[in-house]
């Protein structure tokens, strides 16, 4: 089969496509023949070989945690899928997920069946993304109905999930992103747009229930600075949380990883099908154009999902 493989970790360079054994499963796994996969920050941190999961790759490094397509063998233990089932997933992060290939082996734990109204392209960008915003919202950020929320780079991978994803639990929601995405940020439901390069977000926003902060470094000092006592703040990007913390020991503060769940993907899902949550796709490439991708993603500029097919 066709994989891009990485050659040496380092540059967007160092990868490119080559030919690779197919994968084999385990009696607790699904292959799926892949339609397309999607590309995160992960991706782009681990090719440098710099990040912790680095070490657990072996010979072919094939990276990627994002995938969609369809199921063409089951292992003897799993029930939930069948030969033909067209599934998305976000497959065994942080361990090496090796998605940027024709055939993907993964834990049927980790898949859901993909809505029907959902296209793959735009499918294979939701997992790691959709799971990223709903367990920061719901499960880190406690998030309930009625209460008010600061998305910090709302028009991200992340970030354009998230306000979508608190829309759809019936929060407020506030969110900031540069002028060039503020009518985007808008048509996804915010009910205040923020241009942080023009105000500073700490002069906009006062007193809100939680901030999700997809943003990192020195915003995350900010989005402290507007939460009310004991309001919550979840980051998922790099950053000094205890230094955050002597600036307010007033609020939870908490950094996290997302996990996988295929249940949490089913659960989401839900509001895919009812038209509540869309997963907006900037570009979709073909996969010998991954070096490209992964330098557009790196420019931390990019609006959405970008996604690639064999
Ligand atoms: N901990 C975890 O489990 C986890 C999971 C997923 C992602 N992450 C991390 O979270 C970060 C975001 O991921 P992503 O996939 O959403 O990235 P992304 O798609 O690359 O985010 C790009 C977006 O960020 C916006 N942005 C950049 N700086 C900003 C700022 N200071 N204020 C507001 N918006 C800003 C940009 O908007 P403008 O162009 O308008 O500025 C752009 O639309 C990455 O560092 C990633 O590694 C962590």
């Amino acid at each position: 089969m066709k994989a891009v493989v990485l050659k040496d970790w380092g540059s967007p360079e160092n990868l490119a496509i080559e030919e690779v054994d197919q994968p084999t499963i385990r009696p607790d796994e699904v292959l799926i023949k892949t339609k397309a996969f999607g590309i995160n920050p992960a991706d782009y941190k681990t090719r440098t070989g710099t990040t912790p999961y680095a070490k657990n790759y072996k010979s072919p490094i094939i990276l990627g945690w994002d995938v969609a397509g369809e199921v063409v063998e089951t292992g003897s233990e799993v029930t939930r899928f069948k030969k033909g089932d067209a599934v998305y997933g976000m497959v065994n992060f942080p361990e090496p997920g090796n998605a940027y290939a024709e055939y993907v082996a993964s834990p049927a734990a980790h898949l859901a069946l993909k809505p029907v109204n959902l296209p793959f392209e735009q499918a294979a960008g939701a997992p790691l993304a959709i799971l990223t915003a709903y367990q920061g919202l719901l499960e880190h950020g406690q998030l309930k109905k009625g209460q008010s929320v600061l998305i910090q780079a709302a028009s991200g991978g992340v970030g354009h999930l998230a306000v979508q994803i608190a829309k759809a639990y019936g929060a407020y929601v506030i969110g900031t992103a540069s002028g060039k995405n503020r009518e985007f940020v808008q048509s996804l439901g915010v009910d205040e747009f923020i241009d942080y390069q023009q105000t500073p977000v700490d002069e906009a926003v006062r007193d809100v229930d939680l901030v999700f902060d997809t943003a990192g470094a020195d915003t995350i000092f900010t989005s402290a600075k507007v939460l009310k006592p004991q309001g919550r703040l979840i980051s998922i990007a790099y950053g000094d949380m205890a230094k955050v913390l002597e600036t307010r020991p007033d609020i939870h503060a908490e950094r996290i990883l997302v996990h996988t769940s295929g249940s949490d993907l089913e659960t989401i899902s839900g509001l895919i099908t009812d038209g509540k949550l869309i997963v907006t796709v900037q570009e979709v490439l073909p996969a010998d154009r991954i070096a490209e991708a992964h330098k557009r993603l790196e420019s931390r500029r990019t609006t959405g999902k970008i996604v690639l097919t064999f």
